[in-house]
Parts: structure tokens; sequence; C-alpha cells
């Protein structure tokens, strides 16, 4: 079931978005060499909770921490620990804000210090990915357009689509319908309408898309040990088009 948003949730949950972007925009120059991922959880969960937002994250299913924090194999539900980032990792952040009700939901991948010609393809591959997705979140549109555009995009770069996690439809709860594969054949999948608020959020690794879970239960890694990055936005589909909530400009 779909829960069609109104102006005014639309609203609340572009405040939420706002405060998200800019723990985004900190974390730009707050990740370097030497700096350990809880020290990046700590920084974000400080800067959501001074703009008066709670960390959904914690608690969601007994998950730990405000942030996933995932480097190189790490795919997603990666856990901040006392782990030293080093030049030439990469790491996304993931997060869900909730302020005054509004939820939204953002993740982002950084390069370590410097980071090789390789890595940098993948970080920008993987965010045009995204870009191509929100491209086609237009009214009349079915939602496989989505995965669609972004798989075939990515694949004939030599790229693939992490296929065990997808985007969703976020209001009252961090997970809603519709389910948002980000690969797939177009003109599938429900139409997409205004009111319509769901995530596109695509992982996409150098290797095998397969994944093993760690002996935490969360943390989702490449089988082969390729590296993988994410870009995630929360977007609205408004009278006026699509809506970047967690826009970062
Ligand atoms: N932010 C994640 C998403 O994109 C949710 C992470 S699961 C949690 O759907 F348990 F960590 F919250
Ligand atoms: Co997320």
């Amino acid at each position: 079931m779909i829960y069609l948003k109104t102006e005014e949730q639309i609203k609340k949950m572009h405040e939420s978005g706002k405060l998200l972007a800019e723990v985004h925009k900190n974390l730009r120059s707050f990740i370097k060499p030497g700096v350990t991922t809880m020290e990046i959880n700590n920084f974000a969960e400080k800067i959501i909770r001074d703009g008066g937002g709670i960390p959904e994250q914690i608690g969601y299913y007994g998950y730990p921490y405000a942030t996933c924090t995932s480097v190189n194999d790490e795919v997603c539900h990666g856990f901040p620990s006392d782990r030293v980032l080093k030049d030439g990792d990469i790491i996304t952040v993931d997060m869900v804000v909730n302020l005054d009700g509004g939820l939204s939901d953002s993740a982002w991948s950084y390069g370590v210090g410097e980071i090789s010609k390789e890595m940098q393809e993948l970080l920008d591959v993987t965010k045009e990915s995204l870009y191509r997705g929100i491209e086609v979140s237009i009214e009349g549109n079915r939602i496989g357009d989505i995965g669609n555009a972004i798989q075939s995009y990515v694949e004939p770069l030599g790229y693939s689509v992490v296929r065990d996690f997808v985007g969703h439809g976020i209001g009252k709860s961090m997970h809603e319908d519709p389910q948002v594969l980000h690969f797939g054949k177009p003109g599938r999948g429900q139409r997409i309408q205004k009111g319509m608020v769901f995530t596109i959020e695509p992982m996409i690794n150098t290797g095998d898309w397969k994944v093993k879970i760690d002996d935490n239960e969360w943390t989702a890694r490449t089988i082969d040990g390729g590296m993988s990055a994410q870009y995630e936005h929360t977007i609205a589909i408004t009278e006026n088009g699509v809506l970047i909530l967690t826009e970062q400009d």
C-alpha cells in the first residue's frame, strides 16, 4: 500500500532532508585519513541532534547507531567502530533523520585523502546512476523505469548493481511501499504519481553484485572483495516535477 503525501507532509520531510544534507556537507571536510568511523558517526549524530532532529536508525530492528559507515568492500550497514580510515579508502555514510516527525534518508560515498583513478570512477559512476534514476522519476513513468535507467547505465561500464537491497517509500515509517529496485526492465511496477516520496539508493560494485553478511548480522560486503559505493536521495513527486528532499547544493 502506497501512502501518498500532502504538500504539507512533503514540506516537513524537506526540512528534515535539509538537516540531513547539512550533515553530509559537513562530512566532506571531516572525513580524512586518521579519523575513525565512530568519530564520523558521533560527528554526524551531534549535527542531527543540535539541529533538533532524532537519528531514526538507532533501535531500528535493533540497529545500534545513528549512521551506517561502510568502508571499501562493505556494501551497506557497516557498523561505526574504532577502524581508522586511511589514504585511498572509500566510505559510504548513510543515515535517516527524523525532524518533527518528518523523515528523510540519504547515503553518500566519500574518498579518503587521495584515492585512485579507479575508485574515483566508481564514485562518479555510482553518483551519476542515482541522478539517472531521479531523471526518469516523473509522473506517468513506472517504478521499474528507475532500475532500468540505473542498470543500463552502469553495466556497460563494467560495474554491477547490488540486488539484495532496494530503495523504498518513506513517510510515517522509514520503509514503506513501493520497493524501488535498482535493476530491471522498463515499463514494470507501479505508476509514478504525485505525492509519492521514496528513496533511490543504488549500491554499485566493481566486481560481482553478490554480497555476504558479516557475523554482526547487519553488514553486507561484496562476495569477491570488490569495492562498493552508494549514493542515496529521498525524492518527492510534486506537481512541479521531482523534488530532491536531501539535495546538498
Ligand atoms: N538508511 C537505510 C536505508 O537506506 C536504512 C538502514 S537500516 C538501519 O534504507 F537499520 F540502519 F536503519
Ligand atoms: Co539510507
